[in-house]
C-alpha cells in the first residue's frame, strides 16, 4: 500500500475558541513558537508524506499566508543575521507540497473530508486534525502507516481514556484484539455516554483511510439533516466491506481545541523544553505553594524580574 497525500482539515468554525478564533484560526493557536498547523505538517514528513491537502475557507487567510514565502522578512533577518528564526519554517517549505481546497460551509468533519475527492485517487491517504498534538519521536501517523501496510485496511488512532472522558470523544467497539496494540473495529460512536460507549479507546486525530470513504460520505450526505460525522462514514464503509483497524498509539497527546486543553499543552510542551522547563517548573512550583501569587500583580512582576 502506497500512502503519499494527507489531508488537514482546518476549515471548522472554532466555536470553543471564541471570540478568539472570529479573527484568527484556531490552527494557528501558537505552542511555544510555532503554530498547531507547523507542528502537524512536521509529523506528516516524518511519516514520509510530502502532498498535505488543506481544507480551508475564505475567512482564514492567516492560514495560507503562514506558508507563503516573505522575501522582505526574509532579506531583512538576513541582514540582522537572525535567519534562524524562521528556519524551522523554512526547512518545512522544502519538504512539502501544499493544496489547497475550500470547504465553503463547515458541514461538518466528514464532508471536510470529502471536499478533497476529486484529489484523492483510489488509494488510502492520511488525515490529520491539527488540534490533536502528539508528542512521540516518530509520529502517530508514520504509526498508523506501518499498520495500514501491514494489515491492508484502513486503521484509526485511538487511547485510552477513564470511562467518566467517554463522552468528549468518538469511541471504537471491538470486534478483536489482535495484539497489545491492536484491534479489529466492530462499530464507533461519536461521543457516547458511559453507560453506551463500547469500550474506552477513544479516537485520536490521526485515521488512514480507504478512498472507499467517499462514497459512504455520499450515502450519508442522501440523508444529513445536520453536520456530517467521519465516524459515520467510517462505520458505513465498514459495513460494505472495508476492513478497519484501531490502534493503540504511543506518545502524548494534547487537544488543544478548547482553551483549557490549549493551556495544558503550553504547559506540558514547555516543561519538555530544555529552554523553558526549569522557569516553567520554578513558576509552577511558586505559583502553587503561594496561593495570592498569581492575584498579585506586585509579587508576580517581582518574581519574573528575578528569573
Ligand atoms: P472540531 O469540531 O474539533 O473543530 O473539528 P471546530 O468545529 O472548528 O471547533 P468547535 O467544535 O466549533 O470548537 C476538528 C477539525 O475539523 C475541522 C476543524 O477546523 C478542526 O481542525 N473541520 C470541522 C472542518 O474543516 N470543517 C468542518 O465543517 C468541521
Amino acid at each position: 500500500m502506497s500512502v503519499s497525500k494527507v489531508i488537514v482539515p482546518c476549515a471548522g468554525l472554532g466555536t470553543r475558541f471564541l471570540p478568539w478564533t472570529k479573527s484568527i484560526p484556531k490552527e494557528m493557536i501558537p505552542l511555544l513558537d510555532k503554530p498547531a498547523i507547523h507542528y502537524i505538517l512536521e509529523e506528516a514528513v516524518k511519516a514520509s508524506i510530502k502532498h498535505m491537502i488543506i481544507i480551508t475557507n475564505t475567512h482564514k487567510p492567516a492560514l495560507t499566508n503562514y506558508f507563503d514565502p516573505d522575501v522582505a522578512l526574509e532579506q531583512a533577518l538576513r541582514d540582522r543575521g537572525k535567519e534562524n528564526l524562521i528556519s524551522s519554517l523554512e526547512s518545512l517549505r522544502t519538504k512539502i507540497q501544499l493544496t489547497y481546497v475550500n470547504q465553503s460551509e463547515p458541514l461538518g468533519l466528514g464532508h471536510a473530508i470529502g471536499c478533497a475527492r476529486h484529489i484523492i485517487e483510489k488509494e488510502y491517504f492520511g488525515v490529520m486534525l491539527p488540534d490533536d498534538i502528539v508528542v512521540h519521536q516518530r509520529g502517530a501517523l508514520d504509526q498508523l502507516l506501518r499498520v495500514a501496510r501491514q494489515e491492508g485496511g484502513s486503521v484509526i488512532a485511538v487511547q485510552e481514556v477513564p470511562l467518566d472522558c467517554v463522552s468528549s470523544y468518538g469511541v471504537v467497539g471491538i470486534k478483536k484484539q489482535l495484539t497489545n496494540h491492536l484491534f479489529q473495529v466492530s462499530n464507533l460512536i461519536e461521543k457516547p455516554s458511559q453507560s453506551q460507549a463500547p469500550s474506552c479507546l477513544a479516537i485520536v486525530g490521526r485515521y488512514v483511510l480507504s478512498h472507499k470513504i467517499f462514497p459512504a460520505l455520499d450515502e450519508l450526505n442522501a440523508y444529513a439533516t445536520d453536520e456530517i460525522q467521519l465516524t459515520d462514514a467510517i462505520a458505513q464503509m465498514m459495513h460494505k466491506g472495508e476492513k478497519v483497524f484501531a490502534f493503540k498509539v504511543e506518545g502524548v497527546r494534547y487537544d488543544t481545541g478548547n482553551v483549557l486543553g490549549w493551556l495544558k499543552t503550553v504547559i506540558g510542551m514547555a516543561l519538555q523544553n530544555p529552554e523553558y522547563a526549569d522557569q516553567i517548573k520554578g513558576f509552577l512550583d511558586d505559583a502553587q505553594s503561594t496561593n495570592s501569587f498569581l492575584y498579585n500583580p506586585e509579587k508576580t512582576i517581582d518574581h519574573l524580574s528575578k528569573k
